[in-house]
């Protein structure tokens, strides 16, 4: 068998991955004409030929993110969206996704944060029922933003605490440390929600960041978090704690010049909880499977260690131990 057939038959679990990241320029385009708004200009500018959308750093991908979420405006937009991703997923082997969601990059629209959450709910029951999968939401704060509207985005989803397994921190890093959000992740800790942290490729302060997500934070896991390959003593930190490494290969080759697929591996064999996801495959241009090709074509990880990637997935997953037994 060759390695794309391995690839495509693993059961996979995918932990990286924002669902306004999944919004492919067709259904942007399919939402804007139901809401008869305008198609975003990001969108309108894409020609039938060209591959997608072009970016150099997670600036220039964030100034196209943003906007196109304009087109999200009811419930059956949010459920729709999150159906595609699932249903895609599924037809990769995905058996289970950990999806994370910005709600104040809709809220700050004017978009309730009960009809985000009641559409993705719907996705996600719908899935789990006519494709068998297993999905659940981590609730994103935007770090660039202030502590006090990602506080009273954290009280504004108390009422739908079973519904979000964990909350995150993700959008513009630079010059948004970890530290800034410390007291909101406190309290999401003392509410019971597990916790992860944005640490992206090659920012200003990359070790800084990771080394204030593991000991002002105290985080269960890390997103990207790659840069932890230039501290031993941190990928000392990760190892006895047995924290997860989010990791997202073709992200990484938009975002950054570099798809980091030696440091993925090298981390991988030191026995750090490294995975492979997507993060925003619709802008990336590349889901589950395409995130671990290029990882089999780039590098010299073998067969056992790319299965060792998805064991890894599932064992770092938020999920119960009963859950994991199931998949393992
Ligand atoms: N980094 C930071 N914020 C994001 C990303 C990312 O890769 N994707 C969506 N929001
Ligand atoms: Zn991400």
């Amino acid at each position: 068998t060759s390695t794309s057939s391995v690839i495509a038959g693993l059961p996979k679990a995918e932990l990286h991955l924002h669902i306004e990241g999944t919004l492919e320029p067709a259904l942007v385009r399919q939402l804007a004409s139901r809401n008869k708004i305008p198609i975003p200009a990001a969108i309108s500018s894409l020609t039938s030929t060209s591959s997608g959308y072009t970016f150099n750093d997670l600036t220039s991908f964030l100034a196209v993110y943003y906007p196109n979420m304009a087109v999200l405006l009811t419930s059956t937009d949010f459920s729709d969206m999150a159906y595609a991703y699932l249903t895609k997923a599924h037809s990769q082997n995905v058996v289970h996704a950990e999806i994370f969601f910005d709600p104040q990059a809709h809220t700050s629209r004017g978009v309730p944060f009960s009809t985000v959450l009641a559409g993705l709910r719907q996705a996600i029951i719908k899935a789990e029922r006519e494709l068998g999968m297993s999905a659940s939401l981590i609730m994103c704060f935007l770090r660039d933003m202030s502590p006090e509207f990602a506080m009273a985005t954290l009280t504004e989803a108390l009422p739908y605490k079973d519904y979000i397994v964990g909350v995150g921190l993700d959008s513009d890093e630079r010059q948004n440390p970890p530290a800034k959000f410390a007291a909101v992740f406190a309290r999401a800790r003392q509410e019971g929600w597990l916790v992860t942290c944005h640490c992206d490729i090659d920012q200003q302060d990359s070790i800084e960041h990771i080394r204030q997500v593991l000991t002002e934070i105290q985080v269960d896991r890390i997103d990207h978090g790659t840069n932890i390959i230039e501290d031993p003593s941190l990928v000392q930190l990760v190892k006895e704690r047995g924290i997860g490494l989010t990791c997202c290969p073709v992200s990484n080759s938009v975002v950054t010049e570099d798809f980091k697929g030696k440091e993925i591996l090298q981390l991988l064999r030191t026995g750090v909880k490294v995975t492979v996801n997507s993060d925003d495959p619709a802008y990336f241009r590349g889901y589950m499977n395409e995130n671990l090709t290029k990882m089999a074509e780039e590098t010299d990880i073998t067969r056992e260690e790319i299965v060792q990637l998805q064991r890894n997935a599932f064992e770092v997953a938020w999920i119960s131990e009963r859950k994991r037994e199931g998949f393992l």
